[in-house]
């Protein structure tokens, strides 16, 4: 028997109930008592009720006989009470009982149909306007749904498509009476819906545009609607009908199944599009981010030609039937507040839906299932594509073929965009002129992933792949048929060709052809412009509107509807695969498993330039970690100094050449105290704390280190002894040398002492420590710790910490060594080095990392007495320490940090950055604190404010996310809960805000 019927009616009014209604019903129909909150509903009314007396006699399922009481386990008991509409039949209501009992037996997870007092789930309501109300009672799934979820992470999309798959599986099996209805949200109906409810729509333009566009979408959907598989389906498996679990780093990930009141016979590609659809409103400007739905379900449920042909006009219809439906509802319903705010998120659906053209979307779901492309064999109305055959082609300018012709290279990695010329705005330009000047014409291939199309701070991919070819050359030069073509349009500089079975479109030249002129291979069609800048483009079937360039992850879609035109031109095809999958197996193969690497899917990073570094695909990030590269990337004058130096003399620092002396001189201008005036140089971090620790037991006679809980030293023997990191090695703290001693690390944000006296309570815990008969105090050899707490998260001990500390170390002898190889070298902005913000002078002070921004140098500053002390043990010499490349590189990075006043950028921008953090961190609990200063900070993510428990895998995917918006971050500390923010000292204030913005995108919308 056929069941609802939307087209009889039309709008349906939520019946009249209120949550005390809804209370007496619980107790009088099911013997339930508690109390009822009203949940949305477009057309029905729920409520969740929570029981606050124990069931009586109600029982869960038809076929299933516990009672309700006793499922609830003890905890507080939740329902759904729902009142149907009464519209609906009882066939249909039973048919949603039946499914959810049969999804449960088959090991889904959804609500199950409660048994009312007299045995039966469906019961009745006497409304007050004499009304016989239908009523269920439904256990209530616990969890979050993803409706107040903003962005939704990739494997989290996958996810609700593979439900809405899992569901459609079962479904397939599933009969009943009461399927047969005819629902305002049954795809079918799409179109008529839509028709009859655009009036609803109140401005005329966007009720056009929408009529414009749904019509478009049922004529691509007609074509293959009567091939398409019919099934029950549940028909609203959305982001709000789903129950998920929710993950340690946040990820809500669907897992269970509600609001059956939609389900029907229909179209099994519905329930994917429906599903797909709901995924637009919260990621908006991307909306083929659903392609993980629907490779997600494809895996589960297998498309067919015509349903992937079907699904973006089904996405589209669907968009418009919840704007059209929605837009009737908030004015024949004004008091459902439901629907109303329901309709921001409506019309995202819809705008995002429409969006892509549906070649596009077509080309991109296929590319993304692995199917081939669309043949067209499915709509007579678009052309097959075949591809002229090679020997029948003229080649289309003639000024190319005798090959006195340069391949441009625009990509990330060419040589010719260095010192900054990609972001000039004629740099395209001015690489074509100079390659005129050497040849006749120049030629920029299609398939590059254009570096000159890179802006600086992008929050989403940038269009830089070309789908085009261009070439320069003298204006004038003819352009010829490449096979018998006719004239489709003529307009501006640009002329589209039509061909056997496919387009082309030439800009850039001047033409007297006019629209349906037929021209036979090899016939001029123009002559270059006196731009002379000829585009060509090939496209797969005539008329498609293509773009010239295009995001990378459309670059594949695209690329099969817009082919390399390079056999028309007669050249060979230049495009090139960079794919960093490829690149990261090959790492892989090669490389030590406990080498460490950024991000779950890396992009591959081939340029850096100031404090950006861009991958090749030409997306740029702002770079917040390269704490080495402290003048910035790719620096000219560095890069300069230091190839020039290599040309002339490269060799060992037991040879006499001035660089040395004036690398030394440089370093010791810079020295925190006229005491240590004495260099060694060195090549690496490791390599200098290692150096420091064994001039302090040289110099000392003595053993004993003590180093603070969680730092990081160096890899080599001795600093990896001094390295105290549980991240870095989880067994640290068991298995130090017995001449390592721990003291504890003066945090106090987290640490022991927390309070004003902190600083005084570590330093006696010290005290302590040295004072013990067992302890490293008699054999004292040296204290080590940055004077800023790295590995801590760019902690600043408490003031006062380091001089008490400093005192009792040199009253039993020790030396104090500050590790300045991540702290130094004016990133605090305020002081060149950290024991200066300290107040306090080392007897040792190792230096690495931004020395040689990058290139392998490393330092320790001392007195001379103990320098001296070295030659106790023979001579000392370290093959790339001090050589005269090296030392050129240290002193080009001290020269530009001087003449760019780049200490003096990091205290600017890094206040800035202070203050939008700490505003930051007003609006979102998440951050905890802000530690630092200067450029060198750590934002402490936490997920109680009280308890400081570290929000570890939420700072992980924040950071994936992070990298997706176009920001560069990682996780570091011990706990790895603290956002790393040791920039380039160049950093911009407009990229530190690019940054602040990203993150509060991120905190706001989610990851
Ligand atoms: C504080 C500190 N000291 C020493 C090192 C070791 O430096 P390198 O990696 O140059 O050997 C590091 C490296 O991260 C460090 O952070």
């Amino acid at each position: 028997m056929p069941g609802f019927d939307f087209f009889s009616g039309q709008g349906l009014v939520r019946p009249d109930i209120t949550a005390a209604d809804a209370e007496s019903m619980a107790s009088s129909l099911f013997g339930i008592t508690g109390t009822a909150r009203e949940l949305g509903s477009q057309q029905d009314r729920n409520f969740l009720i929570t029981a606050t007396g124990a069931a009586t006699s109600a029982a869960t399922g038809d076929s299933a006989g516990d009672s309700a009481g006793d499922s609830a386990g003890g905890a507080t008991q939740r329902y759904v009470l729902k009142v149907d509409n009464p519209a609906f039949s009882a066939a249909e209501l039973a048919a949603q009982d039946a499914v959810m009992v049969f999804l449960t037996e088959r090991g889904m997870r959804v609500p199950q149909p409660v048994r009312g007092l007299n045995g039966l789930s469906r019961q009745h309501w006497h409304a007050t306007d004499a009304a016989l109300l239908p009523v269920r009672l439904l256990t209530f799934l616990e969890g979050p749904s993803l409706e107040a979820r903003g962005y939704l992470a990739p494997p989290v999309v996958r996810a609700l498509g593979r439900l809405s798959g899992t569901t459609s599986l079962h479904l397939r099996d599933f009969a009943a009476d009461g399927l047969d209805r005819t629902l305002q949200w049954d795809l079918r109906n799409a179109k008529t819906v839509i028709d009859l409810l655009m009036r609803w729509v109140p401005a005329e333009e966007t009720r056009d545009q929408l009529r414009a566009i749904a019509d478009s979408a049922a004529a691509r959907l007609a074509a293959v609607a009567s091939v398409l598989r019919l099934q029950t389906i549940h028909g609203d498996i959305t982001d709000d009908n789903v129950i998920c679990r929710v993950l340690p780093n946040g990820h809500h990930v669907p897992e269970g199944v509600i609001d059956f009141g939609d389900l029907a016979t229909g179209w099994l590609v519905a329930e994917l599009a429906v599903t797909a659809a709901s995924v637009l409103h919260h990621m908006p400007d991307n909306p083929l981010a659903a392609l993980e739905a629907i490779v997600a379900f494809d895996e589960v449920v297998p498309l067919t030609e015509a349903e992937i042909t079907a699904l973006w006009p089904l996405i589209v219809l669907r968009g418009a039937v919840l704007v059209a439906s929605g837009e009737q509802q908030v004015q024949i319903d004004a008091d459902n507040d439901y629907a109303r705010h329901r309709m921001d998120a409506e019309w995202q659906v819809f705008a995002a839906a429409s969006a892509i053209g549906w070649e596009e979307a077509d080309a991109a779901i296929r590319q993304a299932l692995g199917r081939r492309p669309h043949t067209g064999a499915e709509h007579t109305t678009v052309p097959e594509h075949t591809t002229v055959p090679e020997q029948t082609t003229v080649p289309m300018i003639p000024a190319l073929a005798d090959g006195d012709y340069e391949m441009l290279d625009f990509t990330v990695t060419s040589p010719a965009l260095a010192d900054g010329l990609w972001q000039t705005t004629d740099a395209e330009w001015r690489l074509a002129q100079a390659a005129l000047a050497r040849r006749s014409a120049a030629v920029a291939p299609y398939g590059q992933f254009r570096l000159t199309r890179t802006p600086p701070h992008s929050r989403r991919e940038p269009d830089t792949f070309a789908l085009f070819t261009e070439v320069f050359l003298p204006a004038g030069s003819v352009i010829v048929a490449p096979a018998a073509a006719s004239v489709t349009e003529i307009g501006g500089d640009t002329l589209v060709l039509t061909l056997a079975g496919f387009g082309l479109r030439i800009g850039g030249i001047v033409s007297n052809l006019v629209p349906g002129a037929a021209i036979a291979a090899g016939e001029p069609v123009g002559v270059a412009s006196p731009v002379a800048r000829v585009t060509v483009q090939e496209l797969a079937r005539p008329g498609l509107p293509v773009p010239h360039f295009t995001q990378p992850s459309r670059a594949a879609a695209w690329a099969t509807l817009a082919p390399d035109p390079a056999r028309l031109l007669g050249l060979a095809p230049q495009a090139s695969v960079v794919d960093p999958a490829i690149e990261l197996a090959r790492r892989g193969a090669m490389m030590a498993a406990a080498q460490e690497k950024y991000y779950e899917r890396p992009p591959q990073i081939e340029r850096g330039w100031q404090e950006l570094l861009i991958d090749t695909h030409g997306r740029s990030y702002v770079d917040m970690v390269n704490n080495v590269a402290v003048i910035g990337h790719s620096h000219p004058r560095f890069t300069r100094a230091v190839s020039d130096q290599l040309a002339l003399l490269n060799t060992n620092s037991r040879f006499l050449y001035s660089a040395l002396a004036d690398l030394c001189e440089h370093i010791v201008a810079t020295s925190p105290d006229p005491i240590l005036d004495t260099v060694l140089l060195v090549n690496s971090g490791s390599e200098a704390v290692d150096l420091a620790l064994r001039l302090a037991r040289i110099h000392t006679g003595c053993s004993n280190v003590v180093a603070l809980r969680e730092g990081y030293h160096g890899w080599t023997s001795a600093s990896d002894a001094v390295s105290t990191s549980a991240y870095d090695n989880p067994f640290s703290l068991a298995s130090r040398p017995d001449w390592v001693h721990i003291a504890d690390v003066p945090n106090s944000y987290r640490g022991t002492h927390r309070g004003a006296g902190a600083a005084g309570e570590y330093a006696a815990d010290l005290a302590r420590l040295l004072a013990d008969p067992d302890g490293p105090g008699a054999d004292l050899a040296a204290f080590i710790c940055e004077p800023v707490l790295g590995n801590a998260g760019g902690v600043v001990p408490p003031a006062g910490y380091l001089a008490r500390v400093y005192e009792q170390v040199r009253a039993r002898g020790g030396l104090c060594i500050a590790d300045e190889v991540q702290v130094g070298y004016g990133r605090l902005g305020s002081h060149f080095w950290g024991v200066q913000q300290q107040g306090v002078v080392p007897d040792i002070l190792t230096v690495a990392k931004a020395m040689g921004n990058g290139y392998p140098l490393g330092a320790v500053l001392t007195r001379r007495d103990i320098a001296e002390s070295l030659a106790r043990e023979g001579n000392f010499f370290s093959s790339a320490g001090g050589s005269p490349v090296s030392c050129v590189a240290g002193l080009a990075v001290l020269d530009v940090i001087r003449d760019e006043s780049l200490q003096q950028n990091a205290d600017a921008v890094g206040r800035h950055l202070a203050g939008r953090l700490a505003e930051l961190a007003e609006r979102h609990p998440l951050i905890g604190m802000v530690h630092g200063l200067g450029l060198y900070m750590g934002v402490e993510l936490v997920r109680d404010r009280d308890t400081l428990e570290p929000a570890v895998s939420e700072t992980a995917a924040i950071c994936e996310r992070m990298l997706e918006l176009g920001v560069i971050v990682q996780p570091t500390s011990e706990r790895q809960n603290v956002l790393k923010i040791k920039p380039p000292l160049c950093l911009s204030r407009e990229s530190a805000d690019f940054f602040v913005d990203r993150l509060d995108e991120v905190l706001q919308g989610g990851w």
